[in-house]
C-alpha cells in the first residue's frame, strides 16, 4: 500500500455526483483513501480510491459497504453524508405520506443507516461525521415541507449524534448549505438567475467550494467543532 499506508480513511455516502462527488475529489487531493458510496457505482478506482454500489436506505447494504472498507483499509476517520432529495413541489395539504415517507428515506433513513454502521469506528478513530443539510431546515420554502421537515430532523438528529459521540472525543456537524450548483439545480422549478438573486454574492455556490468546508469539519483542525451547523449560503441571510 505504499505512501497510503498511514493516510486517513474517510467514507463519502452519496459520491456519484454534486457535492459528494465534489468531497471525493477534495479529500483524494488532501490525501485520504476514499470510500466512495452510491447507488450508481462511482466511478473510481486507485489505490486511495474505492468506488462502492449501496442503497444506503438498506441497512444491510450498507453495513456491507462498511465492512467492504474495514476489509480494506481498517479504519474509519469519517463519515460523510450527502445522500438526499427534494421531489417536485407539492401544496402541503396535499403531499400524503407515501411522499413524505420517499424524503425521509432519502434524506433521514441514509443517515441514521451510516451512523449506526460505522459508530463503533469513528469513536474508535475519535474522527467526525459531517452531514449536509439545508438553509430549508430552517427556512420555508413553498411546496417542499416533507424536504425542510427532513432536513431539520436531520440537523437535530446530528445534535443528539455529537452529545453521544463527545466522551469518545469524535465529533458530528451539518453544513446547512443555500442553493448549489449541482443536478438538484438543474431540476429546480426556478431558473438559475431567479436563485442567484437570493444571494448576497449574486451567484450560487460550487460543490466544491462546500466540499472544502466538509475537508475543514472532518480533520483534527477542527477538532474543537462539535454538535454545530455551519452556513454556507453565500449571505442569503443577511438579506433577510
Ligand atoms: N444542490 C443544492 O442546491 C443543495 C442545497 C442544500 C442542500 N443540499 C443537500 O446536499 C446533498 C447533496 O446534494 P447534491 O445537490 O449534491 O445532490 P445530487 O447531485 O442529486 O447528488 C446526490 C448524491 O446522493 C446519492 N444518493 C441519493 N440517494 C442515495 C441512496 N439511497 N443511497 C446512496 N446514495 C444515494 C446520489 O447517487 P445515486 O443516485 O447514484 O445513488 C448522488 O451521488 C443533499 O442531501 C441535498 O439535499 C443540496
Amino acid at each position: 500500500m505504499g505512501e497510503w499506508n498511514n493516510a486517513q480513511v474517510v467514507f463519502i455516502g452519496g459520491a456519484s455526483r454534486g457535492i459528494g462527488a465534489a468531497c471525493t475529489r477534495v479529500f483524494a487531493g488532501a490525501k485520504w483513501r476514499v470510500a466512495a458510496v452510491a447507488r450508481t457505482q462511482p466511478n473510481v478506482a486507485a489505490e486511495n480510491l474505492l468506488g462502492l454500489p449501496a442503497d444506503l436506505r438498506s441497512n444491510d447494504q450498507t453495513q456491507k459497504a462498511v465492512a467492504r472498507v474495514m476489509d480494506r483499509w481498517g479504519r474509519i476517520d469519517a463519515v460523510v453524508h450527502t445522500a438526499g432529495t427534494i421531489l417536485n413541489p407539492v401544496p402541503v395539504a396535499g403531499l400524503g405520506w407515501d411522499r413524505w415517507a420517499r424524503t425521509f428515506e432519502a434524506c433521514l433513513q441514509t443517515a441514521v443507516n451510516l451512523v449506526e454502521a460505522t459508530f463503533t469506528e469513528v469513536s474508535a478513530a475519535r474522527g467526525a461525521y459531517v452531514f449536509i443539510s439545508s438553509v430549508g431546515s430552517r427556512k420555508v420554502y413553498p411546496g417542499v415541507a416533507d424536504y425542510c421537515a427532513a432536513k431539520a430532523a436531520l440537523t437535530q438528529y446530528v445534535r443528539c449524534l455529537a452529545s453521544e459521540l463527545a466522551g469518545s472525543g469524535a465529533r458530528a456537524n451539518t453544513i446547512s448549505p443555500a442553493v448549489v450548483d449541482t443536478d438538484l439545480l438543474a431540476k429546480a422549478p426556478f431558473s438559475r438567475e431567479e436563485a442567484e438573486s437570493w444571494h448576497a454574492l449574486g451567484r450560487v455556490g460550487s460543490p466544491e467550494e462546500i466540499a472544502h468546508m466538509v475537508l475543514v469539519l472532518a480533520g483534527e483542525r477542527a477538532g474543537w467543532v462539535t454538535g454545530t451547523d455551519v452556513t454556507m449560503d453565500g449571505g442569503m441571510s443577511v438579506l433577510g
